[in-house]
């Protein structure tokens, strides 16, 4: 595979403006569940890397769980939003205040499913924090509690987000040059 630098167009969001307002997210969840059963869900696996930043920002005990998801076209750009769970949580939901931690919400096709059936589980509370919210793309009201940040519609790859799988690793978020990869449509 080559290097990121092929793809990279420009930096969206730098590792320090990242690292920043994850800090002011976390200070800001744990004033609000304080007192709570906080249970983190982290949606994979693009949401790895903010949830682990997130995590270290939290000053209140708390625990974390994981799904995935798979929508049917996979390998498409769009989310029909009939998303079938690859991957179930562990522990059960019921009576825990619960906050989803994705890393962007595009059509929030995706979301709108999550929150259906997580909502069928019986938690006290459910709520959602995406780092990133690419507003303009939506489909699908969704309800969102904590933002990090609000971006234009293009396509970003980076922090968490994959461009065909690679370079999730990268500590920023970066546009991905449209002449330079085949974006799905
Ligand atoms: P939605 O159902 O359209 O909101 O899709 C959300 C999912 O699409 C995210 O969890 C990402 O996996 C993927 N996605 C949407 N936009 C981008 C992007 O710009 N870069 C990488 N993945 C993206
Ligand atoms: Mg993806």
């Amino acid at each position: 595979m080559q290097d990121y630098q092929e793809f990279l167009q420009e930096v969206l969001i730098s590792e320090e403006r990242l690292q920043e307002r994850i800090k002011q997210l976390g200070a800001e969840i744990s004033k609000d569940y304080e007192g709570k059963d906080l249970l983190l869900i982290c949606i994979l696996r693009g949401g790895v890397m903010f949830l682990t930043d997130l995590m270290r920002a939290l000053t209140i005990p708390h625990m974390i769980d994981f799904m995935a998801i798979s929508s049917y076209g996979a390998g498409t750009r769009e989310s029909a939003g009939n998303v079938r769970i690859a991957l179930d949580l562990t522990s059960s939901i019921a009576g825990k205040d619960v906050l989803l931690v994705e890393d962007i919400i595009d059509s929030g096709n995706t979301i709108a499913s999550v929150l259906a059936m997580l909502n069928t589980r019986g938690p006290n509370s459910l709520q959602v924090c995406t780092l990133l919210d690419k507003a303009e793309r939506r489909e699908s009201e969704v309800p969102i509690h904590y933002r990090g940040f609000e971006i234009p519609n293009k396509f970003v790859f980076g922090y968490g987000l994959d461009l065909d799988e690679y370079y999730r690793n990268l500590p920023f978020v970066g546009v991905v040059h449209p002449g330079k990869f085949i974006l799905p449509e």
